[in-house]
């Protein structure tokens, strides 16, 4: 593997493990203000983030890449409002998208087709992701202004199961 493709990679598990722990940072913000379905939207999307770690990790070292893993940087986010890790959630997941684009930029400028295929999983996802953190900005805005419109989308929230990711390696 082009070798600055293999650092790219290797340097996105460190960014996904980065956003796991900004996601159960979010789950913390909203288990003290007592909204336990917001708190539960956010623990699985850490676990989700794990899990793209994960995959990285896997392919790497299925490619027999070295893979050497570095601090994962504090969460150092503020909230005050209940709409801020969703405004955050949102940037951050776009931030995400760019590094995932770049890698995917490398990979082919090397024709590197076996990475482009492993990354074409993570752009799918990089969709989805910043389409549900829309979406939740979106029901914020309509329903979390009273309390009761505020209860039923936690309540909603609180209902989102965790899966595996459809990848496997
Ligand atoms: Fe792993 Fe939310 O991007």
């Amino acid at each position: 593997m082009n070798q600055k493709v293999s650092a790219l990679l290797n340097d996105q598990i460190n960014k996904e493990l980065y956003s796991a722990y900004l996601y159960l940072d979010m789950a913390n913000f909203y288990t003290t203000k007592g909204l336990d379905g917001f708190a539960n939207w956010y623990e699985i999307q850490a676990k989700e983030e794990q899990d793209h770690a994960m995959l990285i990790y896997q392919f790497l070292h299925n490619n027999n890449e070295t893979v050497t893993l570095e601090a994962v940087a504090k969460p150092d986010k503020i909230y005050k409002e209940l709409m801020d890790p969703l405004t955050a959630a949102l940037e951050h997941e776009k931030y995400v998208t760019s590094l995932i684009n770049n890698i995917y930029g490398e990979a082919q400028a090397d024709n590197d087709f076996r990475t482009v295929q492993f990354l074409d999983w993570f752009v799918k996802e990089q969709g989805e992701e910043e389409k549900n953190s829309t979406d939740l900005i979106t029901k914020m805005e309509l329903f979390g202004g009273d309390a009761k419109g505020l209860y039923m989308l936690n309540s909603e929230l609180a209902g989102r199961v965790y899966s595996a990711p459809s990848l496997t390696l």
